[in-house]
Parts: structure tokens; sequence; C-alpha cells
């Protein structure tokens, strides 16, 4: 694995963008900066993280044993190494659909994927990861965060917990690799925040109350309501309520 590691960066999924494009040989690649001007979350929301403080990286990899269909067992993947990774250090750590990850209902971290897909095939993902580490204070708009030292009431070296998120991340996909995806999909469910637990949802302008029965192959969330009516759910069209 090439790493690379920046000061300051706009965001380093879209360095490893760039230097996809640059590479010949494709080779499996972690693309770290202490700070990102323009760091980018899910959907149209942006991730602002503490220069020095957090890791925020991007893992490329060649899925060449996945279809474009098969795209959410990346998202799995990722999800679990950061949870095997946090596990090490508390016991409340859960995976809200499709990929936060949260610590004692808090958000630690979160992911974003980006696909590159020709045809039926996935020529690369890029796995952006952003983790809360040594962040004490967060803006007053950033929903829910928390970080390991806010938990921990202590500092952890960042180098030290980058490499053991490659190792995890590194397991993760090898069992993904060699075909052990039903182990890892049992253990995403039962990580996955309010998994057959009744709570309030919001889908457009409709309320219902309902309970996680899993996600499908394309990664759509499965909700049954309490009358037993099932319903998948795309990212864009379920919202979760407190
Ligand atoms: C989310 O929770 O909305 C996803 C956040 C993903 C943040 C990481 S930080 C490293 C990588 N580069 C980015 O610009 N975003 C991801």
């Amino acid at each position: 694995m090439i790493k690379k590691i920046y000061k300051s960066l706009t965001s380093t999924n879209c360095k490893a963008q760039e230097l996809i494009n640059q590479e010949e040989d494709p080779e499996v690649l972690w693309v770290q900066a202490h700070e990102q001007s323009e760091g980018r979350g899910l959907g149209s929301n942006e991730w602002l993280s503490e220069p020095g403080k957090n890791i925020s990286g991007s893992l490329v990899i060649y899925p060449d044993f996945l279809k474009a269909g098969q795209q959410f067992e990346i998202s799995i993947t990722a999800s679990l190494a950061v949870v095997d990774l946090l596990n090490m250090y508390f016991d409340d750590v859960k995976v809200k659909w499709p990929n936060d990850v949260l610590v004692n209902n808090k958000k630690i971290a979160g992911i974003l994927i980006e696909h590159a897909l020709v045809g039926e095939d996935i020529k690369y993902s890029i796995v952006g990861i952003g983790l809360n580490v040594n962040q004490e204070v967060f803006p007053d708009d950033i929903p829910n965060p928390v970080s390991i030292k806010q938990l921990l009431a202590y500092d952890v070296n960042l180098d030290e917990l980058r490499e053991l998120l490659l190792e995890f991340l590194a397991n993760r996909f090898s069992q993904l690799e060699n075909g052990h995806f039903d182990m890892m999909k049992r253990d995403y469910l039962k990580c996955l925040f309010r998994f057959k637990e009744f709570a309030p949802y919001k889908s457009g302008n409709k309320w219902l109350h309902a309970r996680i029965m899993g996600v499908d192959s394309y990664g759509q969330l499965i909700l049954e309501t309490e009358s037993g009516e099932r319903k998948e759910f795309g990212f864009k069209e379920i919202e979760f309520i407190n």
C-alpha cells in the first residue's frame, strides 16, 4: 500500500481521484491530510474537522471481484473496519445506516464512498473516512458529534491510530475478497443502530413508526411497521427521528 500524507488538501477524496488519474498501475493507496479546506460529507454536507486533531483520509481500492450492483458491500466493509477500531476503546459502537459510526449514540466517524463504475464493473472505489480523535470542541451546528478524546479524556496518537485503522481495513477487505460477506453482513446487523427496535422515521412528509429488519443487497434499509408491512428505502428517502 502506498501512503501519502499531506499537510493541507481541499479533500482527500479529491486528491485520491487526482492521484488515480496520474497512476498507470492500480495500487492500493491511502491519502491523508492534517487539514481539509473543503472536506465533504454525504449528500451536500460538508465535513468539518479541526486541523491536526483527527483522521481524515481516503483509501483507494480496486475491488475487481465485485460487480457494480454489490457496491454496498464496500460500505459495510469500511464501516466494520471503523467499528473494529473503536471496539478497542468502547463497548457501545454502532453503525447508523448507511455508514455513520456512533459511540454512545453520538457520531464519531463518517464515511463517504465514491465508486468509478464501468458497465457492470467497479473500476475503483475511494473510501473516505473522517474520524474524530482529539478534537475537544465542535461547532454548534454539527449534530451530535463526539471524539475519542472526549470519551477517554486523553490524547490518542494519530499515527498509531491510522496504522491500526489501516490494519482493520486490510483485514475486513480481505474477508470480503475471500467470500466471507455473509459473516460480515451478520456483524454489520449486530452493530446496526436501532436494529429491530421500533422507532420513529420520516419518509417525505409521511411519519412512520417502524423497526429496521435489515438492508437489502442494494444497501436499501428494510423497515417493518407495527402492522407488519415491509418497505425498502434508499438513502435520501428516509430520515431517522429522535
Ligand atoms: C459523512 O458523515 O457525511 C461522511 C464524512 C466523510 C468525511 C471524510 S474525511 C476524509 C474524506 N475526505 C472528504 O472530503 N470526506 C471524507
